[in-house]
């Protein structure tokens, strides 16, 4: 597997795999990789002639600078693991690679990236599509691959791709779940023992609730989930939400959608975990 720090060297190698007619795969990270990322990369390898993936702690997405300072940074070890699962090119980029200047596009992302995390964290959606739409145009991928587990930030990807008019595919790639149930994170690492011990219990209120669904209403459910989780010593639910899983707006009723997901976001002690379920999927 091939190293980059530059831009330049990244799409000479890009412009010469095109020319030769490879596709190209991208896997946008940063870092600190897991088997969530990992299946994002095999997808990738078994469906692209070749895969980039690029490592960056993006800044300008974190609007809490202590979450910055404390996101888990390993690429030594990140870039043994891709080299396991025949990734072809890592892109590790310093920060004044990709910012020699302030980036101060301001993108609409629309009512997509205005819910949720867009009301919790507000500014980074933005700082996603910074970063993202560099990628993009740097590695001018055949296909681009994202975690479900952020299932807002994919709608918000799709609406930043449509809006600079990026016409490959954006394809969104199932959670990966520990044993436990735990949805794979690079946050996970940060918890304490008895965090982590309680850390599953975010799943099984989450796939416990769809039975409870089937004879409450949407905010019976919503508030059943909340009252669940906020029993958990150390946890703190920040929101939990019940939408539509296209326009992700809020449902009032199980009749509202043919495309229904729940997505939840909450403190284990210091640490912002979030994961997300379906209630219902729109049949193919
Ligand atoms: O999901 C992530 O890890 C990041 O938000 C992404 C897409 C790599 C952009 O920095």
């Amino acid at each position: 597997m091939k190293v980059f720090t530059t831009i330049a060297e990244l799409r000479q190698q890009l412009d010469s795999d095109r020319n030769a007619g490879k596709t190209i795969g991208l896997v946008p990270t940063m870092g600190a990789l897991h088997n969530g990322h990992l299946q994002l990369v095999k997808t990738s390898v078994a469906n692209n002639d070749v895969t980039v993936v690029s490592i960056f702690v993006n800044p300008t997405q974190f609007n809490d600078k202590n979450d910055l300072r404390l996101y888990p940074r390993t690429l030594d070890k990140d870039c043994e693991l891709l080299e396991s699962v025949g990734c072809d090119y890592a892109f590790a980029p310093s920060v004044e690679e990709i910012y020699p200047t302030e980036d101060t596009r301001v993108f609409d992302l629309g009512p997509v990236a205005e819910v949720m995390e867009g009301k919790y964290r507000p500014g980074h959606f933005n700082g996603v599509a910074q970063i993202v739409s560099k990628l993009f145009d740097i590695a001018s991928p055949d296909n681009a691959y994202f975690g479900e587990k952020d299932f807002q930030q994919i709608a918000v990807i799709r609406a930043m791709a449509a809006q600079l008019g990026y016409t490959f595919n954006i394809v969104a790639v199932p959670i990966v779940r520990e044993a436990d149930g735990l949805a794979l994170s690079s946050r996970n690492t940060r918890l304490t023992e008895s965090q982590r011990r309680n850390a599953p219990k975010i799943a099984e209120t989450l796939f416990k609730s769809r039975t409870f669904a089937a004879n409450h209403s949407v905010k019976e459910t919503i508030d059943n989930v909340v009252a669940t989780l906020n029993a958990v010593p150390e946890m703190r639910v920040e929101y939990y939400e019940i939408i539509d899983g296209n326009t992700l707006q809020p449902i009032a009723d199980w009749n509202d959608s043919d495309y229904i997901v729940g997505c939840i976001t909450v403190y284990n002690g210091e640490v912002r975990l979030i994961d997300n379920i379906a209630y219902r999927r729109p049949q193919p």
